[in-house]
């Protein structure tokens, strides 16, 4: 059968391949395995940076690109350069200079946009639209690529369970059903039809593998985890990539059970070029080559780059041990030749796709001003943003607002003008000038009176001063705390120890509620936050995320009615961060949780969410009724009938779960299998149907073979993975 991977393989292609490779020098080859980024030189104080990421601090920065080596064709790929001119400049050195004219790729992370930035990916998922999530990364390449890249570190395809984890901002959630349409979208989106298309990139899936599994939630941190997991929670979504046809994939940073994931030939060569078919190529994270010497699994850097290789990475992100030592590894006969030409031939093939070798300079001046930050961009940038809000919470249907009836609205908090915060982490392309932020969004949806205070900073460094923020809420018949976490707060070596409102945050929002006013709490952040006062006491909760550009009108837009929030959780929301990891889909101990005191719960808290993944609310309500099921041997066809009862129209994402009741191996509790997004207007019902095929209901066992084992199965349809329809049906 024809799949994406198979199709990578094109005769032409490999014969030009072959041609090239014939004339290459072993310093050429290890040469095209070499990936640099702009080192930075002259005493550049990370930490600092870190702690006030001052944009200009890194524009002064003095870089060094190693030139001298491109025009010796001894460089196969950049990361972090940027701007069409200098992207040009350092190509011209290859395609003109070097010997054989071998192009240089050029790689940025473009996770949620370049230019016009959308939600995090996180917030993005929430909406449980693949086809948003295509649309936001085929724009995303479109700006990148006219900025002269042609390829993206996105997406992250890595499942997080731990809130903790500041990169779970970054990928999909949770749920590897979920992870998997996402996964797939997104490297639709990025890549496009035609991969020499110059108005698309290759894509990348990261990290691969294991990573989101960071034992106690803290980044880079080791993983350990059945291979049954492995398989049957973490691979889904590289698999979808993979199915989707993505040209590269990142090795982690972690070690996986002992062994280092940009080191370890079951995950790299067993499942990635055997079971998946991959053949596109593999580069390491930045540096996690050479971190192997750290982890303890190589001696030195040049040992960690044979490793590395022999495992089946074929670039070397940054540390350049593939181009130093390569040559003499060779030469001395401890690497063969085969294993180099193999990772040089993948990389070039990934250079052919992408008609690099016609096309080394992918855009123009003119070009990139058409396509940047264009209307239409900011148009989707604001349909994504309104799609990522979920609703947590509406006491007495407080929200909307109504436009006619509120005169002065008081919006507090420390993220209400807060542009930056609004980007989310890796969105350094973007600008805090582009944003709307919330404040402004507000200003302009409505003709009452806002009154605007902070009441505190976001992480507490400064005293708070509630005065102006209550005297402001004193005198509104509504107030807006737009409270949260920093943009820096999640991301790359974000990872937390606590999950509340960092600073003062919480104690504004008890002294806002102690004025009797209504309070609507809305959440800007870069991961799931336990807040079970604030749940408890505000009057209504947005979750938004960060939103990206176009943040302030979408909030608006909910706010105020103009769009009817549907957005539904993707990762659970725990009660307490003692919870973590917590997941909907896990499986069943002995003693299941419960009131009975011996049961697999907490002495000092509940054991429950404080929102189950799948959850969100709208401003109408939805009834699920006449759910059916017809058995068959490959198939079964599962439907149910969803009503609007409310009063506007709204969309509901109508969620499929199975269990598997007694298996070879315990299963969890639920697993998503289905999700469709319907809209549906006051008293209009529609039957939902579900072809679950059953070959999708198996698992990894024992033996590590795929099995649908016969036998009872539960299903549910319904709103979230805690509520549903409930039936049954038999696997024969
Ligand atoms: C991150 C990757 C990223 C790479 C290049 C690493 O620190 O883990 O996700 O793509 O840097 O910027």
């Amino acid at each position: 059968m024809q799949t994406k991977q198979s199709q990578l393989i094109k005769p032409e292609i490999e014969t030009k391949i072959d041609g090239l490779m014939a004339q290459m020098t072993l310093l050429e080859k290890a040469g095209q395995l070499t990936q640099l980024g702009p080192s930075i030189v002259g005493g550049f104080d990370f930490n600092a940076f870190m702690e006030n990421p001052d944009p200009e601090m890194f524009k002064n920065a003095q870089l060094d690109f190693h030139e001298d080596w491109i025009g010796k064709g001894e460089v196969g790929a950049y990361l972090g350069v940027q701007g069409l001119d200098e992207i040009n400049r350092l190509q011209k050195i290859a395609v003109e200079q070097s010997r054989l004219g071998i192009p240089l790729l050029f790689g940025l992370d473009v996770i949620h946009g370049y230019r016009t930035i959308f939600p995090i990916p996180l917030a993005e998922a929430c909406s449980w639209e693949p086809e948003l999530a295509r649309k936001t990364a085929e724009v995303a390449a479109r700006e990148a690529s006219a900025a002269g890249l042609h390829w993206t570190f996105a997406p992250m395809v890595d499942i997080a369970r731990d809130a903790r984890w500041g990169r779970i901002a970054e990928g999909a959630g949770e749920d590897p059903y979920l992870g998997s349409a996402f996964a797939a979208a997104r490297v639709r989106g990025f890549q496009g039809d035609d991969l020499s298309d110059p108005q698309h990139v290759a894509a990348c899936a990261k990290h691969y593998i294991g990573y989101g599994g960071a034992v106690a939630g803290r980044d880079y941190n080791t993983v350990e985890m059945a291979l049954q997991t492995l398989q049957d929670i973490y691979l889904p979504p590289f698999a979808a990539a993979a199915e989707a046809g993505v040209l590269t994939f990142m090795s982690g940073f972690n070690d996986l059970n002992g062994v280092p994931t940009s080191a370890n030939r079951y995950t790299l060569t067993e499942i990635l070029r055997g079971q998946l078919g991959f053949n596109g190529f593999v580069v390491s994270d930045s540096n996690s080559i050479g971190e192997l010497v750290a982890h303890g699994y190589a001696a030195d850097r040049k040992d960690a780059g044979k490793k590395a290789l022999l495992a089946g990475v074929d670039m070397d992100m940054v540390t350049k041990s593939l181009r130093f030592d390569i040559p003499e590894l060779v030469e001395a006969g401890v690497l063969p030749l085969d294993v180099v030409d193999e990772a040089v031939r993948r990389i070039l093939r990934v250079k052919f796709l992408l008609g690099l070798f016609e096309r080394p300079y992918r855009s123009s001046a003119e070009n990139e001003a058409a396509n940047t930050l264009s209307a239409a961009h900011l148009e989707l940038a604001r349909e994504a943003a309104r799609r990522a809000i979920v609703l947590l919470k509406n006491e007495g249907g407080i929200l909307p607002l109504s436009q006619e009836k509120i005169r002065k609205i008081a919006v507090i908090g420390p993220l209400a003008d807060s542009p930056f915060d609004m980007l989310g982490s890796w969105a350094f392309t973007g600008s805090p000038r582009d944003v709307v932020s919330i404040l402004s969004g507000i200003k302009s949806a409505t003709q009452a009176e806002v009154l605007y205070a902070p009441g505190c900073d976001i992480n507490g460094k400064q005293p708070a001063d509630f005065a102006q923020a209550i005297e402001a809420a004193m005198q509104a018949e509504v107030v807006i705390a737009v409270v949260g976490e920093s943009a820096r707060m999640s991301g790359e070596a974000a990872s937390r120890l606590e999950l509340g409102l960092p600073g003062h945050q919480e104690s504004l929002l008890k002294a806002l509620k102690e004025t009797g006013k209504p309070l609507v709490v809305v959440l800007s952040n870069g991961r799931p936050l336990a807040l079970p006062w604030v749940a408890q006491n505000a009057d209504a909760l947005l979750e938004t995320w960060q939103l990206g550009v176009q943040a302030g009108p979408a909030v608006a837009d909910v706010l105020f009615g103009a769009y009817n929030p549907s957005g539904k959780l993707v990762a659970t929301v725990p009660y307490v961060v003692g919870q973590c990891p917590i997941y909907y889909n896990h499986p069943n101990t002995g003693r299941p949780s419960g009131d009975f005191w011996f049961t697999s719960r907490y002495i000092d808290g509940p054991f429950e969410p404080l929102y189950p993944f799948g959850f969100g609310l709208s401003y109408t309500t939805f009834a699920y009724a006449d759910l059916e099921i017809l058995p068959g041997a490959k198939k079964i066809t599962v439907s149910a009938t969803v009503t609007n009862t409310g009063t506007v129209m709204g969309e509901e994402v109508v969620q499929l779960y199975i269990r598997d009741v007694a298996a070879s191996r315990v299963r969890p509790v639920r697993e998503l299998k289905g999700f469709q997004k319907i809209l549906l207007a006051p008293e209009q019902g529609q039957t939902v149907v579900f072809e679950l095929e059953v070959a999708s209901l198996g698992f990894h066992a024992e033996d590590m073979q795929y099995v649908v084992e016969p036998g009872q199965f539960k299903v549910w349809v319904g709103t979230n993975s805690a509520e549903g329809l409930e039936g049954e049906f038999q696997v024969r």
